[in-house]
């Protein structure tokens, strides 16, 4: 519950790497995540070759907090895995949302950028990650240590939302 209240999306990162045992961690926390029949249709490039970030960020038009990390991780989904093929990016918000609040619990900073559905997005990260076909960019995850501080966000808990037996 601590990891995801203080998660917030950061932006701006300080230079230092992010570690490979604590790329594992986050990575063992997005694996982990449910998916529809048990598919887990997810696969990652992890990006951190300082020109292909900056490449990479210019994939959305909103991709600019990645040209200020140290690390991006791409998140595809697998189409020959999807046994259930129309689940497949609820499949992958999970596997995301794992993630981010992973990186929270062990000090890293993460923001989401949106790739899918929009094919022109999806295509520009093919083109430059050299994703063979079959496999469908979801959406990049700037990762890294956060230049300021976490700082706790206004609770968005609003209990008009919750309706009980009808809506
Ligand atoms: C599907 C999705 C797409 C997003 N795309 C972007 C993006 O392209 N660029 C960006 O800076 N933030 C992006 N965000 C982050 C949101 O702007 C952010 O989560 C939202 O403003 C709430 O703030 P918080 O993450 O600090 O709680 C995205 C988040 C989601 C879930």
């Amino acid at each position: 519950m601590d990891s995801i209240m203080l998660r917030t999306s950061v932006r701006d990162f300080t230079d230092e790497a992010v570690s490979e045992g604590d790329l594992e961690k986050v990575l063992t926390a997005a694996m982990q995540a449910p998916s529809a029949r048990n598919q887990q249709p997810w696969e990652f490039i992890v990006v951190d070759d300082p020109e292909t970030i900056q490449s990479l960020s210019r994939t959305s038009p909103y991709g600019g907090p990645v040209s200020k990390a140290p690390m991006a991780v791409v998140f595809l989904g697998d189409e020959s895995r999807m046994t259930v093929p129309m689940m497949w990016e609820q499949d992958m918000g999970a596997c995301v949302e794992n993630f981010m609040v992973a990186a929270t619990s062990i000090g890293l900073g993460t923001v989401w950028i949106g790739i899918a559905p929009l094919q022109d997005r999806m295509d520009a990260i093919s083109d430059l990650l050299s994703v063979p076909e079959g496999f469908k960019p979801f959406c990049i995850v700037a990762i890294g240590h956060p230049k300021e501080p976490l700082a706790p966000k206004p609770v968005r808990y609003d209990p008009a939302r919750i309706h009980r037996n009808s809506f």
